[in-house]
C-alpha cells in the first residue's frame, strides 16, 4: 500500500514555546502509526531542530521544511539551501505551496529546480499543486493542474518521480473553511493519477501518494481520506490544534 500521510503545515504561526507545546500535546496522544502511515510536521525554519528532536524516537513521525531555495549555495541573503536542511537531517520539504507561488512569484520552472535539488540531497519533496477559484469556475482545473505537474515534475526519471509526494490544494479551499467535497477531491486525485500513469505507467502512478489540502478538519478528514485516491492530507489551520490534528492522524487509512 502506498504511504498514507497526515502532514501539518504550520505556515508562519506559533512561537517556539507554543510550537514545542503543540508537538508535546500531539505526541503524548501516542497514536501508533502503521507501517504504511506517516505524520509529518512542516514547521518554520527556526524550529526544525527542536521538532526533529521531539519526533526522533517516534515511529513514522517526521519533520519537513516549508521551503528551500533553488540554488545550491552562495550570496543569497536570507535563503535556506537543501544542503543546510540535509545537514540537520530533515527528510522532507514542502515545495510550491500556493502561498509561495502567489506572494513570492514561484514559477513552475523554479519549482522544477527546487525539486531537482531536493532529490539530489535525498530530501523528499511534498510538491503542491492546485487551481484558483476562477479556474475551477471555468471548469478547466484538470488541465491547469496537469500543466503544473508537467512543468515541474515530468522531467524526472521513473525512479525519481516515485520519491515525490504530491499535495493537491485547491486555492479556493485553503483557509476558507470551504473544503472540496470528497467527490471533488477524489475526481481530481484520480485525474492526477491518470496523468502520472500516462507519463510513467500505471504501476509507478499507483505508488505515488497524493495528499489533499484545503480546510481539512477533524470532522471531514475521515470522509476525505476514505476516497481511494486520497492518501491523506496537508493540513493548515487544524494542524495548530492538538485535538483536531490527532483526530486527523487517526483518520488515515
Ligand atoms: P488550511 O487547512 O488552513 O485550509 O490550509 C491548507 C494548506 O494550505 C496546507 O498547506
Amino acid at each position: 500500500m502506498r504511504k498514507q500521510i497526515a502532514a501539518a503545515n504550520w505556515k508562519m504561526n506559533c512561537t517556539y514555546q507554543q510550537g514545542e507545546q503543540l508537538l508535546d500535546d500531539i505526541l503524548s496522544a501516542n497514536i501508533a502509526l502503521k507501517e504504511h502511515q506517516q505524520t509529518i510536521f512542516a514547521v518554520p525554519f527556526p524550529y526544525l531542530i527542536m521538532a526533529k528532536s521531539e519526533t526522533e524516537n517516534e515511529n513514522n513521525y517526521f519533520v519537513a521544511a516549508q521551503n528551500c531555495y533553488n540554488k545550491k549555495s552562495g550570496a543569497y541573503t536570507g535563503e535556506v539551501s537543501v544542503e543546510m536542511l540535509q545537514s540537520i537531517g530533515i527528510p522532507f520539504v514542502v515545495l510550491g505551496h500556493s502561498e509561495r507561488r502567489e506572494y513570492f512569484q514561484e514559477s513552475n520552472k523554479m519549482l522544477a529546480e527546487k525539486v531537482d535539488l531536493s532529490l539530489q540531497y535525498d530530501i523528499t519533496p511534498i510538491f503542491c499543486c492546485g487551481e484558483p477559484l476562477n479556474i475551477r469556475e471555468a471548469g478547466t482545473q484538470n488541465s491547469f493542474v496537469e500543466v503544473q505537474l508537467k512543468e515541474s515534475l515530468f522531467h524526472l526519471s521513473e525512479k525519481d518521480i516515485k520519491r515525490v509526494v504530491i499535495a493537491y490544494e485547491p486555492i479556493w479551499a485553503i483557509g476558507t473553511g470551504k473544503t472540496a467535497s470528497s467527490e471533488q477531491a477524489q475526481e481530481m486525485h484520480a485525474h492526477l493519477r491518470s496523468v502520472l500513469a500516462k507519463q510513467y505507467g500505471a504501476a509507478v502512478a499507483d505508488e505515488i501518494s497524493i495528499l489533499y489540502g484545503g480546510s481539512v478538519k477533524a470532522n471531514n478528514a475521515k470522509e476525505l481520506f476514505s476516497q481511494p485516491d486520497v492518501d491523506g492530507g496537508l493540513v493548515g489551520g487544524a494542524s495548530l490544534n492538538a485535538a483536531e490534528f490527532t483526530t486527523i492522524i487517526s483518520s488515515l487509512k
